[in-house]
C-alpha cells in the first residue's frame, strides 16, 4: 500500500479496534507504540496520526507521553479521550478531573469544523472517561460539547489538529464512522482502496516473485490463519509447497477429515497428513496437570513435524499464520502468563530453512476472514470458532484417554450442532463442551448408572480476554443435554457454565 495512518498506542483497551474501523473505512494503518521516536513515525510517511485512548492521567508520573514535536510535523493529527486529553497537555492546555465521570451513551452538540461534515447538530456519541480538558490550548477551537464536557471535540485546522473526548470507534457511537471518515478522507486527504481482494492478489504476486522456484513448507493446524497462509502460498508456489497437518488425534469430531479434504480435493495441495495419534496419546499417559499437558503437546508437536520435514530435505521458506495482533501483541510481552498458548511460533529454531514468510502479518482476525473467503475457502472454514493448540486435552479434565476422547467429540459435535441449527451460534463467540473428571449417581432404565458430567460452555466476548457466558435459552439446553445422556455412552449428567472470564477462563484448564 502506498498509504498509511499510523496509530499510536497510548495502552487504550480500544486502540486495536480503533485500527480496524480505520481499515474497515478502506484506509491501511499500522498500530505503533506510544514509544516510537518521531524519526520512525516519519519514515513511515503517514498520511495522519491518531492518538489512541488509555487508561492513565496526563499528569501522572508514569503517565505514556510522545514526543511534543509530533504535533508540529505538518501531519494531520486526530487524539482519541487520552490521545485528546495528551493533545491538550502538549499544547499548553489544561486537563482536569470530573468529580463525576461521563460513562456510556451521552448527547453530543456539534458547533461544526471538518471533522463533523455530515454529522447532525445534536447526536449520541460513547464516552468513558473521568479526566476532561478544561482549558483549551491558545489556537484551538470547541468543535464539539456535551452536558457535562464543554470541550467534547475541539480544533487547530491550521496544525491539521483534532481531538475529541468521545470514542468514534465504537458501534454506539452514531456517527463514529462519519468523523473517522471525515478524518482520513477530508483532513488526511486518503485514497482508500485497502480491500482484500486487492491484498490478496498483491501477495500472490509478492509470493511467487519471492519464492521462485525453491520449495516451501507450512505447518497447517486446522485454524483458519494457517489455512489461508497456506492457500495464497500455493496460489503461488503450487506444488512447491508442502502443506504438513500433525494429526495429534486431538481435533473435533471430523475436523482431520476436513482438512484433509479440503487440501486435496479442492486445491490438489502436496499435502502429509501424519497419523501421530498413537504417539500423542502415549505421551500423555496419566498425565493430569494442565501446563504439562500443553508442554507435552507443544513439544511433541515440533518433534513429529521436524521429522516430517527433514525427509523432504532442503526447503527454503516456512510459511506461518501470524496475524497482525500477534505481531503488535509481541512487543509488549510482560502480561502475567495464564497459560502457555501453543501454537506452531516455536518452530523456527528447529527446523532449517532460509526465511519465514508472514502473509497475514499485516492482517487482523477479520480481514484474514475475508481474505479467505476471497480465495474460495468455505464459510464453515473461515468462519470456525477459536480453537486451542493443544485441543480436546484441554478440555478433557484429568488423564486423557481415547475412551474420554470418543465421549467428548460425540458430546461436543451435538451441542456444536444444536447451537448451529438453532442460529444461535452467531451470536456467540465461542462454544464447547469440557468432559469433567466427574463421575456421579445417575438412573437410566432401572438400573444405575456411575458415569461422566459433561460441562458445557459457550461465551460471548469481542477480545478473548474478557468474556460473559452466553444466555442460552433453556429450551436449547434442555435438547442439547437430552441428546448428549442419550446419544453419548459414559455420560449421564450435564453442566452450564455459567461463570464470567475473569475470574474463570474460557477454557477449562
Ligand atoms: P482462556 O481459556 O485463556 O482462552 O480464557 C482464551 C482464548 O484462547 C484460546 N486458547 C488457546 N489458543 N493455544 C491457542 O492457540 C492455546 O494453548 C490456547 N489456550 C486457550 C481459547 O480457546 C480462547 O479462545
Amino acid at each position: 500500500m502506498n498509504e498509511l495512518v499510523v496509530v499510536l498506542d497510548f495502552g487504550g483497551q480500544y486502540s486495536h479496534l480503533i485500527a480496524r474501523r480505520v481499515r474497515e473505512c478502506g484506509v491501511y494503518c499500522e498500530v505503533l507504540p506510544h514509544t516510537a521516536s518521531s524519526q520512525a513515525i516519519l519514515e513511515k510517511q503517514p498520511r495522519g496520526i491518531i492518538f489512541t485512548g488509555g487508561p492513565s492521567s496526563v499528569y501522572a508520573a508514569d503517565a505514556p507521553l510522545c514526543p511534543p514535536e509530533i504535533l508540529d510535523l505538518g501531519i494531520p493529527i486526530l487524539g482519541i479521550c487520552y490521545g485528546c486529553h495528551l493533545i491538550a497537555h502538549l499544547a499548553g492546555g489544561r486537563v482536569g478531573t470530573a468529580a463525576v465521570g461521563e460513562y456510556g451513551r451521552t448527547s453530543l452538540t456539534v458547533a461544526g469544523g471538518p471533522l463533523f461534515d455530515g454529522v447532525p447538530e445534536r447526536s449520541v456519541c460513547w464516552m468513558s472517561h473521568k479526566d476532561y480538558v478544561a482549558v483549551l490550548p491558545p489556537g484551538y477551537r470547541t468543535a464539539a460539547q456535551t452536558d457535562d464536557c464543554p470541550h467534547a471535540a475541539f480544533e487547530n485546522t491550521k496544525k491539521g489538529v483534532y481531538a475529541v473526548q468521545f470514542h468514534p470507534e465504537v458501534e454506539h457511537t452514531a456517527y463514529g464512522e462519519q468523523v473517522l471518515r471525515n478524518f482520513l478522507y477530508r483532513i488526511c486527504k486518503c485514497d482508500g482502496g485497502w480491500e482484500m481482494g486487492g491484498y490478496v492478489r498483491r501477495t500472490v504476486t509478492a509470493l511467487r516473485e519471492k519464492i521462485g522456484d525453491k520449495k516451501v513448507l507450512c505447518a497447517l493446524s486446522g485454524g483458519v490463519d494457517s489455512m489461508v497462509a497456506a492457500v495464497l502460498a500455493y496460489k503461488a508456489a503450487g506444488k512447491q509447497l508442502t502443506c504438513i497437518f500433525v494429526d495429534h488425534g486431538l481435533l473435533r469430531k471430523e475436523e482431520a477429515e476436513q482438512v484433509a479434504r479440503f487440501c486435496t480435493t479442492e486445491f490438489d495441495m502436496h499435502f502429509i497428513r501424519v497419523d501421530a495419534r498413537r504417539q500423542f496419546l502415549d505421551k500423555l499417559s496419566g498425565v493430569t496437570e494442565p501446563e504439562a499437558k500443553r508442554k507435552i503437546i507443544g513439544e511433541e508437536f515440533i518433534r513429529v513435524f521436524e521429522a516430517e520435514a527433514k525427509k523432504l530435505g532442503a526447503v527454503s521458506f516456512l510459511v506461518q499464520g501470524t496475524i497482525y495482533p500477534d505481531v503488535i501483541e509481541s512487543g509488549v510481552g510482560n502480561a502475567a502468563v495464564i497459560k502457555s498458548h501453543h501454537n506452531v511460533g516455536g518452530l523456527p529454531d528447529v527446523v532449517e530453512f532460509d526465511e519465514i514468510l508472514e502473509p497475514l502479518r499485516l492482517l487482523f482476525k477479520d480481514e484474514v476472514r475475508q481474505a479467505g473467503l476471497e480465495l474460495g475457502l468455505p464459510e464453515a472454514l473461515v468462519w470456525r470458532q477459536p480453537f486451542p493448540g493443544p485441543g480436546l486435552a484441554v478440555r478433557i479434565i484429568g488423564e486423557i484417554t481415547e475412551d474420554k476422547l470418543e465421549i467428548l467429540r460425540e458430546a461436543d459435535a451435538i451441542f456444536r450442532e444444536e447451537l448451529e441449527r438453532t442460529g444461535l451460534h452467531r451470536s456467540i463467540s465461542q462454544y464447547f463442551a469440557v468432559l469433567t473428571n466427574l463421575r456421579s449417581v445417575g438412573v437410566m432404565g432401572d438400573f444405575r448408572t456411575y458415569d461422566y458430567t459433561v460441562g458445557l460452555r459457550a461465551v460471548t466476548t469481542s477480545d478473548f480476554m474478557t468474556a460473559d457466558f452466553s444466555r442460552i435459552p433453556y429450551e436449547v439446553l434442555e435438547k442439547v443435554s437430552g441428546r448428549i445422556v442419550n446419544e453419548v455412552r459414559h455420560v449421564n449428567r450435564i453442566v452450564y457454565d455459567i461463570t464470567p472470564k475473569p475470574p474463570a477462563t474460557i477454557e477449562w484448564e
